[in-house]
C-alpha cells in the first residue's frame, strides 16, 4: 500500500512520549524556546502581510536576507557572499535538500550517535547508508572511531555543535581533527549549527571556515524563537548552491515569503534577543544539571551549549520505559534511544522551561527514579 521508502524510517521516539502526556504534565522535553519572538519581529511579519509580500519568491530566498546572513557568517570566512547562501524552509528542509543533493545509492554517511533525529532517516531517504560514530565521555566525537569507520564509500561526515541531544560544544582540538579527517579523506562535512548562538562556555567553531567542502545548516527557529515560521538557511560552496537550490525547488518551490521580509527587516534585533535569553538559559542550565546530579544513579555532564542536558543513569531500566514511567507521573522528557542506540541509559531534558518547572519536574523525577 505504501512505499518501501516510508516503511524504512522509524517513528519518532520523542513523539511517543508527548502523545502519552496529560495536559498538566511538566514539559522538560521541548525542543524550542518557551519565549515569544521579539515584538519587532512579530510586527514586521504583520507588516509584510499588509505590504502584499504573500506570493512566491526566489527559490534561493530573497537577496536582502541572503546578504544579511552572508554578513553574519563572514566572521568565520570573510569571502562568503550572498551567492553562498540559500534561505530554506527550516533547518529540517535544508538538511533534506543537502542530503538529497550530495548522497546516493552506496554512499556512506558518518553520523553522530547519540545524535539528532534527522541524520539517519535523511541518509536512508537519500539511498545512502548511515554509519553511526560514538562520542567520548564528554560527548566529543571519538576521532579514532570515526577514522576506523571510513571506507572507500564514505562521502559525508555529519557534525552537530552545539549538540542536540548532548549539549556538547566542539573543542578547538575536535574541530581541527574533524577538519583534518574531511581533508584527508575528501569528505563533505554536513555541519548542523542551528544552536550556534547558545554557547555558555567555550567558543563556536564553524565549518564555514572550510566552505569548499562543507554545507553548513542553520535556522532562525532557535535564534529568534520562531520555530513555527519555518525559516532556516544554509551556506555551501558556489558550485553546489545551484544544485541544492534545484533540489529545494522540488521540495518547496521557495521558502515562505512573508517571514523572509520580516527577518530581513529585524535581522539586527537577533543579537539583542540572544543577549537577553542566553543568561536566562545559563541559570536554568545550572539548576537543571545540579538537580539531575542530585538524583541517585544519575550523572550529568555540564553541557556547554544548546538547551539540553543528557544525563546517564545506572538503574536497570531502558530509557524508553523510564521516560514512559516519568510521563505517567507527569514529567515529559525524551528517552536517550530516540537519538540512537548509544543513547541507551540516558534521558534528554530540555531547560527551555521555567526554573519553577525545572525544580518541580526534577522533584518528580527524583521520587520516581529513587523508588524504582
Ligand atoms: C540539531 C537540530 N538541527 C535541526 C533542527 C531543525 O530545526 P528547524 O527545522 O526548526 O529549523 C533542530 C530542531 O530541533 C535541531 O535540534
Amino acid at each position: 500500500m505504501v512505499s518501501k521508502r516510508v516503511l524504512s524510517i522509524k517513528p519518532s521516539g520523542i513523539r511517543e512520549i508527548f502523545e502519552m502526556a496529560t495536559v498538566d504534565a511538566i514539559n522538560l522535553g521541548l525542543g524550542e524556546l518557551d519565549f515569544e519572538p521579539p515584538k519587532e519581529a512579530r510586527d514586521a511579519y504583520k507588516e509584510a502581510l499588509d505590504q502584499d509580500r504573500n506570493r512566491y519568491g526566489p527559490t534561493k530566498g530573497i537577496d536582502p536576507l541572503r546578504r544579511l546572513v552572508a554578513g553574519k557568517v563572514q566572521k568565520y570566512r570573510p569571502d562568503i557572499t550572498l551567492d553562498n547562501v540559500i534561505i530554506t524552509a527550516s533547518g529540517t528542509q535544508g538538511t533534506m535538500a543537502a542530503f538529497q543533493t550530495l548522497f546516493e545509492d552506496g554512499d556512506e554517511v558518518l553520523i553522530p550517535e547519540p545524535g539528532f533525529v534527522l541524520y539517519e532517516p535523511d541518509s536512508i531517504l537519500s539511498d545512502a547508508v548511515p554509519v553511526p560514530y560514538p562520542l567520548d565521555e564528554r560527548f566529543q566525537p571519538d576521532i579514532e572511531a570515526i577514522k576506523e569507520r571510513i571506507t572507500s564509500h564514505t562521502k559525508g561526515l555529519v557534525v552537530n555543535s552545539p549538540s542536540n541531544p548532548t549539549g556538547a560544544v566542539l573543542t578547538r582540538e575536535s574541530f581541527q581533527a574533524l577538519k583534518d579527517i574531511a581533508q584527508d579523506h575528501d569528505l563533505w562535512v554536513i555541519s548542523d549549527e542551528v544552536y550556534e548562538d547558545y554557547i555558555y562556555s567555550g567558543e563556536h567553531y564553524s565549518f564555514n571556515e572550510i566552505i569548499e567542502r562543507a554545507v553548513v545548516l542553520n535556522s532562525f527557529s532557535k535564534s529568534f524563537a520562531v520555530t513555527g515560521w519555518r525559516i532556516g538557511y544554509l551556506t555551501a560552496p558556489l558550485d553546489l548552491v545551484n544544485y541544492i537550490s534545484n533540489m529545494q525547488y522540488h521540495l518547496v518551490a521557495c521558502p515562505p515569503t512573508p517571514p523572509q521580509f520580516a527577518l530581513a527587516k529585524v535581522f539586527q534585533v537577533q543579537e539583542e534577543f540572544i543577549k537577553k535569553v542566553v543568561p536566562i538559559f545559563d541559570k536554568r542550565r545550572k539548576a537543571m544539571v545540579d538537580g539531575l546530579n542530585d538524583i541517585k544513579g544519575f550523572h550529568c555532564h555540564m553541557p556547554e551549549g544548546a538547551f539540553y542536558a543528557f544525563p546517564s543513569y545506572s538503574q536497570k531500566i531502558s530509557s524508553r520505559d523510564l521516560a514512559r514511567k516519568l510521563v505517567a507521573n507527569g514529567v515529559i522528557c525524551a528517552p536517550g534511544t530516540a537519538f540512537g542506540e548509544r543513547g541507551e541509559n540516558h534521558l534528554r531534558f530540555s531547560y527551555a522551561a521555567s526554573e519553577g518547572n525545572i525544580a518541580n519536574g526534577l522533584a518528580i523525577v527524583k521520587k520516581v527514579v529513587e523508588s524504582l
